[in-house]
């Protein structure tokens, strides 16, 4: 509720006339009815200025915005960033972390025969015990398996084998014939599964030599340090030639060909040897 000034309804009275809207009636009455009422709560020497301002005719509205350019629609139309990748981007430095652990510490885990035997050894857990304390099959904790095996090639031909080929070959004692508590007989206890690769088996030669080296110093109890240090130096110490031979595609079969002083393994089962053999 305004004062509108005598001289602007004036000035508008004669726009609409000269534009041929008429209302000289709603014109005329305007004034007569608002001002009376205006004037009382406003005083006209304050508000006159501002007020002839805002009921000047309006200057021309700003000029119609111009179309976008094909680049500027182009960019405001793009796909927005998800909120999922921002969680994932989030995310990156935890996983970059992880992986940078991983393959920083899974060589050294995995290096050299009983690191490989440790991880083969959970397919034979089932039946020996996750720490060799037997099941279906043997034991091979204190110091079980290296009676049954005092040299670690005999061990090598059974595992690679299993219990049918020995069957099949009629070999029955594959281990030490005078292990202390009576020899080992094929087929009394069980069937072991052939594990080499041309007797039906999944492993390589390599994998094999890792998990009798788990069996035997793992498990078994041998001492590396001691009575077994030459054998652990040739067989399962990581620097073993023979381990590096067989990963090269060598085969337990004709190691005796390439290594001086070991017992042939050889591509049959042929019966166990005693400890002084
Ligand atoms: C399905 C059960 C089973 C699985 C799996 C199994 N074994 Fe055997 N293992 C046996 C049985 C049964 C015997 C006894 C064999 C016999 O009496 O002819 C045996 C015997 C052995 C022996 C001889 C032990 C001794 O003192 O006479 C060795 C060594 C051996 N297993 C190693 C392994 C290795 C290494 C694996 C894994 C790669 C493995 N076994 C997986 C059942 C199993």
């Amino acid at each position: 509720m305004t004062e509108i000034p005598e001289h602007l309804l004036k000035r508008s009275r004669e726009r609409r006339a000269a534009s041929g809207v008429g209302g000289d009636d709603g014109g005329a009455a305007t004034p007569a009815t608002t001002t009376p009422a205006t004037a009382a709560s406003t005083t006209p020497a304050a508000t006159a200025g501002p007020v002839e301002r805002a009921a000047a005719p309006a200057p021309a509205g700003p000029p119609p915005a111009k179309p976008d350019s094909a680049v500027v629609a182009a960019y405001k139309s793009r796909r927005r960033i998800p909120f999922w990748a921002m969680v994932a981007l989030a995310a990156l430095p935890v996983w970059a972390f992880l992986y940078a652990r991983a393959i920083t510490q899974s060589p050294v885990q995995a290096a050299g025969p009983l690191g490989i035997g440790t991880e083969v050894y959970g397919g034979c857990a089932s039946c020996h015990g996750a720490d060799g304390g037997g099941g279906v099959g043997y034991q091979f904790s204190e110091g079980e398996v290296l009676k049954t095996f005092p040299h670690i090639e005999d061990q090598l031909r059974f595992v690679y084998f299993g219990s049918a080929e020995y069957n099949i070959a009629g070999v029955q004692i594959y281990g030490n014939p005078d292990r202390e508590g009576g020899a080992h007989v094929t087929g009394v206890k069980g069937a072991m599964p052939a594990q080499g690769p041309t007797a039906g088996g999944s492993l390589t030669d390599a994998e094999i030599l890792g998990v009798v080296c788990h069996e035997r110093f793992d498990l078994g109890g041998a001492d590396p340090t001691g009575a077994y240090a030459d054998e652990y130096t040739e067989w399962c110490s990581e620097g073993s030639e023979i381990f590096a031979d067989l990963e090269g595609g060598g085969q337990l079969a004709t190691l005796h060909e390439r290594f001086d002083g070991i017992l042939p393994i050889g591509d049959v089962p042929v019966a166990g040897s005693a400890a002084t053999s």
